[in-house]
């Protein structure tokens, strides 16, 4: 596989950390490009699990680069953390490249954040709280802008900061009266010293790839959270703040998409979404609680339960649409295995109206009802099955579905967290 991207196609956690991980040691490259440590990937490996955030899964092979790309918002101190966790568990990381086109995250970012989220009350997005989204803000209104360059700059990087910070404590001032003035001098010293650690890794990253590019290089393209938290394409306002669908790895790495050869859809057996906004298709009875319990869904990042429910079809075929997939890898199947009978949302119905279509609009989206295709549970173990053939007749009708459905075949089917526990076709 010479360029490959897996991208997210629901509300992120589509356990997108399993494929990559599956198909990094066929690339000479891994990519993250969007998001921040508001991601959270899990990989089990050998029997250990390493929980990522901001580090791409080819970190976990030190035959890999992995690459941090221009479209990420990077927490330097989380980021640090991230790989002393890592060697703690005895990894030696392959080489790391951070982009200097990055943006930084600092202190002000989290505090304006949780000083807006407390006003939006009952309408709160819901944000897992690191900084991103007013990160991105400050990228998009350049003025109060840090890139990773910068701080690489010390005696640019204090003017800069000098100023920003100013300006931060104003506007925090307005929005929290009894806001403790952030002192620029102290975050300066912070940040230099995670500047000088991460000094090595700090490169242009878009030259990197083109070079690669050149060169042949197989490339992997990872995606954080799903394509319906994209900014653009997704349930506006309860997205994140970039474009997590496949419409991200050209803004987010520099990289053309015409460059890709496959772009593989992950998405779950069923739905869940963490945060607020509509999601028509969630179960808030025993057998969304069922699904939680069964699929272990606490996010990584937040622990916050998780909101789960029946596949939705809709909303995953409009996510695969906006990314473009070549095919599907449906994850934790296995999950499903105790239900008697599943149900797909195979259409909404919105004021009457059969749809197909997803909503432009949350309004629309959450007048929404559901209108289902019910199938039979297969009632048995397959978390041992290996071959598409070997698994229930029930199961390999529900796969098939979800294929027609989403409009894209199934390619891998996942079957429990190992990376053994993995059927294809
Ligand atoms: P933010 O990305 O922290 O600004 O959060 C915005 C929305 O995206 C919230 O609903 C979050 O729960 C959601 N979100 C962000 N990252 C992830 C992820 O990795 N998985 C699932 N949801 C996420």
């Amino acid at each position: 596989m010479a360029v490959t991207a897996v991208v997210g196609l629901q509300w992120g956690d589509e356990a997108k950390g399993k494929i990559v991980d599956l198909l990094t040691d066929q690339h000479e490259i891994v990519v993250r490009y969007l998001g921040g440590n508001n991601a959270g990937h899990t990989v089990v490996c050998n029997g250990q699990t390493y929980k990522l955030s901001l580090l791409p899964s080819g970190i976990l092979r030190d035959s890999v680069v992995s690459v941090i790309a221009t479209g990420v918002v990077i927490n330097p101190k989380a980021l640090l953390e991230e790989l002393d966790s890592l060697s703690r568990q005895g990894v030696e990381p392959g080489r790391l490249l951070i982009s200097d086109r990055a943006h930084v995250i600092f202190p002000y970012h989290l505090a304006e954040e949780a000083a807006l989220e407390r006003r939006r009350g009952e309408k709160a997005i819901g944000t897992t709280m690191r900084g991103i989204g007013t990160c991105y803000r400050d990228k998009a209104g350049r003025t109060h802008a840090i890139r990773m360059g910068d701080m690489m700059r010390p005696e640019l990087f204090r003017e800069r900061l000098e100023d920003v910070v100013a300006q931060k404590n104003d506007i925090l001032r307005a929005l929290v009266p009894d806001h403790e003035p952030l002192q620029a001098a102290a975050i300066y010293d912070e940040y230099m010293q995670y500047a000088e650690r991460l000094r090595p890794m700090v490169t242009d990253t878009t030259a990197f790839l083109h070079h690669a590019l050149k060169q042949n290089s197989s490339m992997l393209f990872e995606a954080a959270q799903g394509s319906l938290l994209d900014i653009d394409h997704g349930t506006f306002p309860y997205v994140t703040s970039s474009n997590s669908s496949g419409c991200g790895i050209h803004p987010g790495s520099g990289v053309p998409e015409r460059v890709i050869e496959k772009m593989i859809g992950v998405v779950k057996a069923y739905t869940t979404r963490v945060g607020g906004g509509p999601c028509p298709t969630e179960l808030e009875d025993e057998t969304g609680q069922h699904i939680r319990d069964e699929g272990n869904e606490y996010g990584t990042v937040t622990g916050r339960p998780r909101r789960c429910g029946w596949f939705d079809a809709v909303a995953t075929g409009y996510g695969a649409r906006i990314s473009g997939v070549d095919c599907l890898a449906v994850m934790l199947l296995d999950v499903l295995s105790k239900l008697d009978e599943l149900k797909i949302c195979e259409a909404y119905e919105i004021d009457g109206e059969r749809t197909t279509d997803f909503p432009s609009h949350i309004d629309e989206l959450a007048r929404a009802k559901p209108v289902y295709r019910t199938l039979p549970g297969w009632k048995k173990d397959i978390t041992g099955v290996r071959k598409l053939s070997d698994l229930p007749s029930a199961a390999r009708a529900y796969i098939d579905c979800v294929g027609e459905l989403v409009g894209a075949p199934v390619e891998i089917v996942s079957v429990g967290p190992d990376r053994e526990q993995t059927v294809r076709g």
